[in-house]
């Protein structure tokens, strides 16, 4: 064997245990109680996990109104490796006026030769022309890009119902998942307009302008369209418990719908929007931070199972004029980039908190950071798990290992991190992708470039609400294959 990892405990999305692994060519080749290899790695003491996969974060993305992010597939890669993750999929946004297959061809040069991860992406739709739908969100998919990701707000982004029923019902027709962006334009436009005229500009507007009713709102109608013409669809960023309760409810109710939370709803709070000054800026993303009861509810939606990923959002926009104060030090709430940065602390916060709090297993942990995202979004069992025949990508933890967190241990083009200052225990000392060091004594050991793009299947819903016998629904192969 080329590398053996030796004496960690291993945990999957199912199981713990005591295990040596064995990795050749870049995959994971045997798992025993005493391996030997050409290369060793001690891991007494540590965790031995499957590399995390951060399914929801924006890279080298302009938005619509032609701002770019501060990270690039390198320093984006590269934060993303420090905080446990051997894989990513960020967004290709279309802009209204360009066509889907631009989009990723654009994508594809901005991401090659820069990457220290895989990678793939989720194709945001804009711009549903008859075009896009008949051949290039097919051409999309057998591209090995199975998710699609729509806005329901955003005035430059957003897409009416019946765009909305197009997308879904082409992207159920190729087996692709639909992610969407639930918020209710209407409303925000409505309660934004009136605060700004009245002189309320400050960040801590922003939470006042978003309110929950807001989302939910927006849920409920993306629930109801998914379920008309029965698509599957993940919530993405769902922050507040009614989005949380509707998600829940239409699992119960055996739909195939997904749900997704970033670790701001559960660490931040729009008390963090009222710092003096703009400082508030560095907090506003959309759907925003809320309070601590709705911190409690997300937790426990956690734990049941409401939500299947666990994201960062990572939207990084530097806290300057080239980031969150583009329109000058006094903007108004309307003119400040929306999202903020996370990529190295998602797993970071959700071990320290949930897995050392008591909150969840380290199995849930699994699942939530990786196993979950490698399924819905077509690369299990290629990634996502440990296991004979798996791509090598592992992350080796010290569950112990106590930091105070600093914007510089991000290793992204940030001047900010919204956790500064705060405590986390547990963290990822060593990162592999394809068996390959990528992170190693806490340093970067990987070129730029090595990352590769992941042409991805269409997802695996097995065990999932809603999931039918192929029998009875031959427009779907459930995981059958595995796209070109
Ligand atoms: O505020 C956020 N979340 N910005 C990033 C874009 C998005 O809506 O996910
Ligand atoms: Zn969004
Ligand atoms: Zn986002």
């Amino acid at each position: 064997m080329d590398l053996v990892i030796r004496n960690g405990t291993v945990a999957t999305a199912s199981d713990t245990f005591k295990a040596d692994i064995g990795i050749t060519g870049g995959r994971v080749t045997a798992i025993a109680e005493s391996l030997s290899g050409e290369r060793e790695i001690d891991a007494t003491g540590k965790l031995v996990l499957p590399g995390g996969i951060e399914a929801h974060c924006h890279i080298a993305q302009e938005s619509a109104t032609g701002g770019m992010t501060a990270d690039d597939y390198r320093s984006g890669s590269i934060s993303a490796a420090f905080g446990g993750n051997s894989c990513f999929v960020p967004f290709a946004a279309q802009h209204r006026g360009m066509g889907v297959i631009e989009t990723l061809d654009l994508y594809d040069s901005r991401a090659e030769g820069a990457s220290v991860i895989d990678y793939g992406y989720h194709l945001i739709v804009a711009d549903p022309t008859e075009k896009a739908l008949a051949e290039e969100l097919p051409q999309a998919f057998a591209r090995g890009v199975t998710s699609f990701k729509v806005f329901m707000t955003y005035d430059l982004m957003k897409i009416d119902d019946g765009q909305f029923l197009d997308i879904l019902s082409v992207a159920k027709r190729h087996g692709a998942l639909t992610m969407v962006h639930a918020e209710n334009s209407g409303i925000i436009k409505w309660i934004s307009d009136r605060l700004v005229a009245a002189g309320h500009t400050q960040p801590r507007y922003h939470a006042i302008s978003h309110p929950a009713a807001a989302e939910a709102e927006a849920i409920n109608r993306a629930i109801t369209l998914a379920r008309f013409v029965d698509a599957p669809l993940l919530i993405v960023h769902v922050s507040t418990p009614e989005g949380a309760g509707l998600v829940a409810k239409a699992r119960l109710d055996g739909a195939k719908i997904f749900g997704e939370t970033c670790p701001q709803y559960l660490f931040l709070t729009k008390e963090d929007l009222d710092r003096p000054g703009m400082e508030g800026a560095k907090f506003m993303c959309s759907p925003p931070v809320r309070d601590t009861a709705t911190q409690e509810a997300l937790w426990r939606h956690l734990q049941a199972g409401t939500f299947s990923v666990f994201s960062s959002d990572h939207a990084p926009y530097r806290f300057d004029a080239s980031g969150k104060l583009s329109k000058g030090p006094d903007a108004s709430f309307k003119q400040i980039a929306n999202g903020m940065p996370g990529i190295a602390l998602r797993l970071p916060l959700l071990f320290s908190e949930g897995v050392r709090g008591g909150r969840i297993t380290l199995n849930q942990f699994v699942a939530l950071g990786s196993t979950n995202a490698a399924k819905l979004y077509g690369m299990h069992p290629q990634k996502g798990t440990i296991a004979i025949g798996a791509d090598a990508d592992i992350a080796i933890w010290d569950p112990e290992e106590t930091r105070t967190v600093t914007v510089e241990d991000q290793h992204d083009n940030m001047d900010y991190t919204p956790f500064e200052g705060r405590q986390v225990t547990g963290w990822p000392v060593t990162v592999l992708s394809r068996g390959e060091a990528v992170i190693e004594g806490g340093k970067l050991v990987a070129e730029p470039g090595r990352g590769r793009f992941v042409a991805r299947a269409r997802p695996d819903f097995t065990g999932h609400p809603g999931t039918r016998t192929p029998e009875l629904d031959p427009g779907w192969n459930f995981g059958a294959e595995i796209a070109p």
